[in-house]
């Protein structure tokens, strides 16, 4: 029934935060690895809990990813009279338009009526090119913006099928291979006990700077990301994770 059903996903949630010590997990029904529409049902949870969380004047970040263009399908206006920036959170990380942060938030502020500002930066940067951007005036100021954020919205990646999706060179993927690399965020690639086994050099959000930013959203499912969510949640910070039916059974199965 639709009642045991319910308390089944909050038993669920419990359980999930308690093994990766977060303190809110929202679980929808269904695996999105099988039905696309669960990951916009995964969005509109997400678009609930910003709706509690967010202020008129807040900047909002988030990464690209199928997901996050998904959140953006469902987004709707949070707050009357509020007027938020959407940022992406990092540059570049080579994906394809629909799915790149800067697509995503300008669509989010389309639907919010709030404004975005782009970054236009590519990845991975050699180190002197980095030094060189991010001292370029435009890029500075989006830069602010960016680690001003009050708000992160992040997806999680596999790491093997993010580093082939971001066209990783042999010599990367062999290394991310050897290192057992199992999961990805924000350009980082995390070992099952979360270390830190690669990094793109990119500009943007850090994960250490998360630690200073007030609401971390999460937003990953599928049976697929099972263990890349438990692989992350070693090392990374939250405020609360969004996730489906198929993943949460999953991390379970597996931890
Ligand atoms: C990328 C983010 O764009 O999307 C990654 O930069 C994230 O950090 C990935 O892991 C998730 O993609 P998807 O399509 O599985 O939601």
């Amino acid at each position: 029934s639709f009642m045991s059903e319910v308390m089944g996903l909050s038993v669920l949630e419990k359980q999930i935060r308690e093994k990766l010590h977060i303190d809110n997990v929202i679980i929808v029904p269904g695996d999105s690895d099988q039905q696309d529409w669960v990951k916009q049902e995964m969005g509109k949870a997400c678009v609930a809990y910003l709706k509690n969380v967010v202020q008129s004047d807040f900047t909002i970040a988030v990464t690209g990813g199928t997901t996050m263009a998904a959140v953006a399908e469902v987004m709707k206006p949070l707050e009357k009279d509020g007027s938020y920036l959407f940022v992406p959170a990092r540059g570049g990380i080579g994906e394809k338009v629909e799915n790149q942060a800067n697509t995503i938030v300008s669509e989010m502020a389309r639907k919010t009526n709030g404004e975005y500002r782009l970054l236009y930066v590519p990845d991975p940067l050699s180190e002197s090119t980095y030094q060189t951007i991010i001292n370029e005036p435009s890029i500075n100021e989006i830069l602010q913006q960016i680690k001003g954020a009050n708000i992160v919205m992040h997806g999680i990646g596999d790491a093997l099928k993010m580093a082939e999706r971001r066209k990783t060179s042999d010599k990367i993927l062999s290394e991310l291979t050897s290192q057992n690399a199992v999961s990805e965020a924000f350009g980082y690639y995390f070992d099952g006990d979360g270390n830190i086994v690669h990094k793109v050099r990119t500009v943007g959000i850090q994960l250490e700077d998360l630690v200073n930013i007030n609401h971390v959203v999460t937003i990953a499912g599928g049976t697929s990301k099972g263990q890349a969510i438990a692989s992350y949640f070693k090392q990374g910070k939250t405020n609360v994770l969004v996730t489906d039916e198929a993943a949460a059974k999953q991390l379970l199965r597996e931890y």
